[in-house]
């Protein structure tokens, strides 16, 4: 079989709405990775790459919008947990890709950067990496914890609308700084992109149940305690505790994002601001290693940043594909009939992935739709998540649209899907 049929084969049988439905079936026991490794900046890793498709893409969305009405068209982002600038492959890191947003918008926003960055050897790296880059936008590169700087940078933003990206890779801000300071800052609109580092909380649950019939130790006692601060109290541990029988890593994961729909739901009965989660896995069939969560109280933000989600899943396809063959390469060389398989001729198309999945997903999406309109009238962007369903993070708004089409031209529903702002209108069943 030629490469790029074996290859189109093998990715085609992997097909089936990954992101947000696979079902992983790992059963190792917790290894015992740090929650951020050494080389996390040798070299960008699909995981990542999913992350920055999504920061090339929706701060733009929400900076064009914002910005329109801020005082002198002024936008914030804030990334504050802001790494090196660069992979050591040369790959962009965050601060790069949200510096290349506001350059793309320069002349109509005025965006102001701030990057705090606790590490001093990678702030140096950060501030060479953006003096480099040549961007126009305005910036400030903070070496320190973003816990001491928060305050001060908040009162810099003034009214400004601000974009937060909090990337920690493992605990971030303390609770009642992201309760008090972020989310209920006034005035200005704010909206927070989170990162939840499932695997790591998954692994202070196996610490926890390990120590079920002893008290923690001292060490255990302080890693779990930088989860209960940034969760914002110890209820998290019931849901290891009361967990009965083996908890494998597999577990132990899916209890993570449990618990992180709860933080979110605890986020949205606090402070009213509501998120759309995603979990992100290095590959399809291997566990997620860490959530993704956009808060924001602006449906429109939630919509927007559903539609990103699909799109960027198309970045994060070609990156794990890549890989994977890099690994495939690196492993059999080009001996024997493997010769076949050496040269790098087969690549993820992203055309192809969409004409073959696309009727799958609107279907998903209007049997979605006809279940909400059980409840009567609805807009699409009031609820973003029922509607995708899982498809969220794999399809994107051109499916949602399509779905809309296809229920008017069945009848189902009076709103012909024309226009761009078809999910904003109220969605109404067709009288019969
Ligand atoms: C996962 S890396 C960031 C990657 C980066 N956002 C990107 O996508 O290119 C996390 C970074 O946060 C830094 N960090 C950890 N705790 C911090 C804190 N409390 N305040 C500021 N920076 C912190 C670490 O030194 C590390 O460089």
């Amino acid at each position: 079989m030629l490469r790029q049929e074996r290859g189109w084969r093998f990715y085609k049988e992997l097909r089936i709405n990954y992101a947000a439905t696979y079902a992983p079936r790992t059963r190792h026991l917790f290894p015992s990775e740090p929650w951020v490794s050494a080389d996390f900046f040798q070299k960008r890793k699909a995981p990542a790459a999913f992350k920055h498709a999504i920061l090339s893409r929706y701060p733009k969305v929400f900076a064009a919008k914002l910005g329109s009405t801020s005082r002198d068209n002024q936008v914030i982002f804030l990334d504050g947990y802001a790494g090196r600038g660069r992979y050591k492959d040369g790959e962009p890191g965050s601060p790069l890709l949200l510096a290349r947003s506001a350059d793309g918008l320069a002349g109509s926003r005025q965006i102001r950067g701030f990057f705090v960055e606790r590490d001093e050897e990678n702030a140096a790296a950060l501030a060479k990496v953006l003096a480099e880059s040549g961007t126009a936008m305005q910036y400030a590169v903070i070496p320190g914890d973003l816990d001491d700087h928060l305050g001060s940078v908040l009162q810099q933003c003034g009214g400004s609308p601000l974009f937060a990206f909090l990337d920690p890779f493992g605990t971030a801000l303390a609770y009642p700084s992201l309760r008090q300071q972020l989310l209920q800052r006034r005035p200005g609109v704010t909206e927070v992109l989170l990162h939840f580092t499932a695997s790591g909380v998954a692994r202070m649950g196996g610490i926890l149940r390990k120590a079920r019939d002893r008290p923690l130790t001292g060490t255990e006692e302080k890693q779990v305690t930088r989860v209960d601060r940034f969760l914002g109290g110890l209820w998290w541990r019931e849901y290891f505790k009361s967990e009965s029988g083996d908890v494998t890593e597999e577990r132990a994961t899916l209890i993570a994002i449990r618990i992180s729909d709860r933080f979110a739901q605890i986020v949205r009965e606090q402070t009213g601001f509501r998120a759309v989660t995603i979990p992100i896995r290095p590959r399809p069939e291997l566990l997620p290693k860490y959530v993704l969560a956009l808060f924001t109280r602006s449906p429109e933000g939630l919509w927007a940043f559903a539609d990103t989600l699909g799109s960027a899943s198309l970045d994060w396809h070609a990156a794990w594909i890549a890989e994977d063959e890099g690994r495939r390469l690196q492993r059999d060389g080009n001996q024997g009939v493997l010769d076949l398989f050496s040269k790098p001729d087969w690549r993820f198309q992203p055309e192809d992935h969409e004409r073959a999945g696309a009727p799958g997903w609107v279907s998903c999406i209007e049997l979605n739709i006809r279940t909400l309109l059980e409840d009567g009238p609805f807009r699409l962007a009031d609820r973003v998540v029922e509607v995708y369903g899982t498809v969220l993070g794999v399809a994107w708004g051109k499916h949602v649209k399509r779905a809309i089409k296809n229920l008017h031209a069945a009848g189902v529903v009076e709103n012909s899907g024309i226009g761009s702002h078809y999910y904003r209108e109220l969605v109404v069943p067709r009288q019969r």
